[in-house]
């Protein structure tokens, strides 16, 4: 028997892992589209070349962005369906969790727009990159605080 309250619901070592190879990925490939390795070198790294084929990139954000809203809808339905009132979001886990909504959501509408014969609107379609891009920012520099102050997604109720 565990008595402990905070047994359920914290995301285990291979959420964890899967959650951190797949923001790494995408936020290299994504950067990677801008397109800032080749101007700045760091595609003429052996190894490295990828980095500054536009369609490689492409296709592992893609890749990427599959396995991440894998990810979303489960750690959504771990948190609201299966385990409601064993843990509860803190304060910049709620911050994190709407600026990855907002960067899944223009990234979804980005996805759209590539498709052909699709037809937003051109200020439809900077709205979504400066929102795909500045949330991308803003949640990197988030988790970088929290990760140094040691600032968790959720606490035991
Ligand atoms: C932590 C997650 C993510 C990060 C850090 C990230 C980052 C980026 C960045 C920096 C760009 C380049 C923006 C620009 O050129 O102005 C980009 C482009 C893009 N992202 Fe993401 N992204 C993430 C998740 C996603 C997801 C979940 C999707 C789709 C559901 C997505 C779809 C796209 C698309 C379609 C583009 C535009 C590619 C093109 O030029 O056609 N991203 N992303």
């Amino acid at each position: 028997m565990n008595h402990n309250h905070s047994q359920t619901a914290a995301p285990n070592s291979t959420v964890r892992y899967f959650y951190l190879t797949t923001v790494f990925f995408l936020t290299l490939t994504g950067f990677g589209q801008m397109p800032i390795f080749k101007r700045y070198y760091i595609a003429d790294i052996p190894g490295l070349g990828w980095l500054a084929e536009f369609f490689v990139t492409h296709y592992i954000h893609y890749l990427g962005a599959i396995v991440f809203l894998a990810l979303a809808s489960y750690l959504l339905v771990d948190y609201v369906v299966m385990k409601p009132r064993s843990r509860k979001l803190t304060a910049t886990g709620w911050i994190r969790c709407i600026l990855l909504a907002g960067i899944l959501f223009s990234g979804v509408f980005l996805v759209i727009r590539n498709f052909s014969g699709s037809n937003l609107s051109a200020a439809f379609i900077i709205l979504l990159d400066l929102g795909h891009l500045g949330g991308a920012m803003a949640f990197l520099l988030l988790s970088a605080y929290c990760l140094i102050f040691r600032k968790k997604w959720t606490t035991a109720v």
